[in-house]
């Protein structure tokens, strides 16, 4: 179905400004986006039934693939030559489902955005339902739910769906609101209300949903609409331990407020475990194994600093981890910046200390100086964003 409209006039306005020329075309209605990594036996699947799934609406399906070692963005083009309705937005050196599907969103025209699945667990014969919804007006979300009557998760075991239900009901008292699956990766929304929350999004981890309902400044309309969690039939789940980590960072940014920067959170909450490492080690070689306090403190400092450098780069960095030769060069960069980081800390504390501040007062200042040196200088130098990324 084409729409003949103005190369660049407002969507609203199609039959005025210079006639169409041979490729006007209206931009769709709704734009379907899939964040894939690794799917590239599940996306001419995924095409074809959604296809299926939206006769009769003009759609357009989006890949957000994060230059998957399968080379699923190869395969979605593929498909896009034979059907413009699909492309791909391919990055480059990122990772990460909720930036992914931000990203998607941002990049289309069409006035309904829904997000779903590559991996075919998702039920996309609900996208019309989703659609139909929204269109009424009075909603701004309609999400997928696993939780209401007529929806389910399967064949999930008991942990997982233990987990699930409590992530799920964190989830809900942080927002607020009565949403029996605030995990869900499946919904539909008014590309309207993306842009009045897009600039508070957190954009890290699994949590998009919630990300969008916490990050809206008033709360959205909302309906659920169930189905049932499918089996995964081929590739396989992304969703490790570190997911756990990133909710938590996330709960911890809407808590905090948007100014912090998650991964200051992540790094402050790493270099909090590392006084831990520290004072450990200088228990163990200083009071057990009758070391001097110097050599002690000396080897508990670059052992506290070295499972920092890991632990960051595992989890702070996660999406532009070090690996091999750039591991080391990174450990250096990092015990340099620190190092200078720890003189800055005691050489504020001491001054502070000397100009009759309390001792309590000097050690956090101390402290505080130290940790935000340590972060923007590594942030900078260890963990280098890729070239043009
Ligand atoms: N672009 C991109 N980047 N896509 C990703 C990434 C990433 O880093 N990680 C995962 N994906 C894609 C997968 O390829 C898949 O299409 C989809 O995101 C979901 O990933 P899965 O790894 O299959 O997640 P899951 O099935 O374990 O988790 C599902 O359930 C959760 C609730 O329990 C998803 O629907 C989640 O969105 C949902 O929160
Ligand atoms: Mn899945």
């Amino acid at each position: 179905m084409q729409h003949p409209s103005p190369p660049s006039g407002p969507p609203s306005a199609p039959s005025s400004g210079p006639p169409p020329g041979p490729l006007a075309c209206r931009a769709p209605e709704l734009a379907v986006i899939v964040p894939t990594y690794n799917e590239s036996e599940n996306v001419a699947e995924i095409v074809r039934r959604v296809a299926l799934a939206l006769e009769g609406v003009d759609w357009e399906l989006i890949f957000v693939d994060d230059d998957s070692p399968d080379e699923t963005w190869r395969r979605v083009r593929a498909l896009g030559r034979e059907d413009r309705r699909v492309r791909v937005l391919q990055r480059v050196g990122r990772r990460g489902l909720s930036s992914a599907c931000i990203e998607g969103m941002l990049s289309t025209s069409a006035p309904y955005l829904a997000v779903i699945d590559g991996d075919l667990q998702h039920d996309e014969t609900r996208l019309g339902v989703m659609l139909d919804r929204l269109r009424g007006g009075d909603l701004d979300i309609v999400v997928g739910s696993r939780y209401t009557d007529g929806g389910g998760v399967g064949d999930w075991d008991a942990r997982r769906q233990t987990m699930s239900r409590l992530a799920g009901a964190i989830g809900r008292a942080l927002i607020r609101v009565d949403l029996k699956d605030p995990m869900s990766g499946f919904f539909m929304l008014r590309a309207d209300l993306l842009q009045t929350c897009v600039r508070n999004l957190s954009g890290v981890g699994y949590k998009i949903l919630l990300d969008i309902f916490a990050s809206c400044p008033t709360p959205p309309r909302f309906a659920e609409v169930p189905y049932e969690f499918r089996l995964r039939s081929a590739g396989e789940s992304k969703l490790d331990k570190a997911v756990l980590w990133e909710y938590l960072l996330m709960l911890l940014q809407k808590v905090l407020g948007p100014v912090i920067p998650i991964r200051f959170i992540a790094f402050s909450l790493i270099g909090g475990l590392g006084v831990l490492v520290h004072l450990a080690v200088l228990w163990l070689l200083h009071r057990a194994a009758g070391f001097d306090f110097l050599t002690g403190q000396s080897a508990a400092t670059l052992v506290a600093m070295t499972s920092n450098f890991f632990l960051n780069n595992l989890l702070t960095y996660r999406d532009m981890r070090l690996r091999g030769r750039a591991l080391i060069w990174g450990w250096i960069s990092f015990t340099l910046a620190c190092s200078v980081g720890a003189l800055a800390n005691v050489g504020i504390a001491t001054y502070l200390f000397q100009a009759d501040s309390s001792w309590v007062l000097s050690a956090v200042a101390g402290i505080l100086v130290g940790a935000v040196w340590n972060y923007a200088v590594t942030a900078v130098y260890t963990w280098r964003k890729p070239k043009g990324g």
